[in-house]
């Protein structure tokens, strides 16, 4: 199914409400992300992030999840997702974005990650 930007809107998230797949991801995330964001097609949640902010001394900010709903893969939804977790962290102050996750590693390249084999790593303002 073919996508366009304004097909779809970025919402503050309930776990509760994420699609079954999604919520038994979310709830392996430990600690619990403090933000959790979703894409809505009209009602329906095609696709989600979440991230951590910073805690404990630590200033990183984490992208603990992105996930897409398969049938709206390949439509610019997991972009559009990371590039509002990068907003997001960005705006307030974050100065990178890491992303322990298995990839597909063409997609965070994509989006301007470094790194690879699951750990990637965006910086805000490039050295
Ligand atoms: C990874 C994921 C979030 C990408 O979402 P998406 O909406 O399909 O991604 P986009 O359409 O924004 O893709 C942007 C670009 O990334 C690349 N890309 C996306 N998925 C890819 C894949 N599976 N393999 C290789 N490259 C990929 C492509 O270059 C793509 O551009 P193109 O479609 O013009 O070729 C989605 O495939 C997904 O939910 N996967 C399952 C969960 C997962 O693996 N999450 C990552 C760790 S939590």
């Amino acid at each position: 199914m073919a996508l366009a930007l304004r097909d779809y809107e970025v919402f503050r998230g309930d776990p509760e409400a994420l699609p079954p797949a999604m919520l038994q991801c979310f709830q392996t995330l430990s600690p619990q992300p403090q933000v959790l964001r979703v894409a809505k097609l009209q009602e329906q949640i095609i696709g989600c992030y979440a991230m951590s902010m910073p805690s404990g001394g630590s200033s990183d900010y984490r992208l603990a999840m992105v996930s897409v709903v398969e049938e709206f893969r390949r439509n610019g939804v997991g972009r559009w997702l990371v590039g509002h977790a990068i907003g997001v962290a960005e705006s307030r102050g974050g100065r990178e974005l890491l992303a322990s996750l298995p990839g597909p590693e063409a997609f965070f390249r994509g989006l301007g990650f470094a790194g690879g084999s699951g750990q990637f790593r965006f910086a805000m303002i490039p050295e």
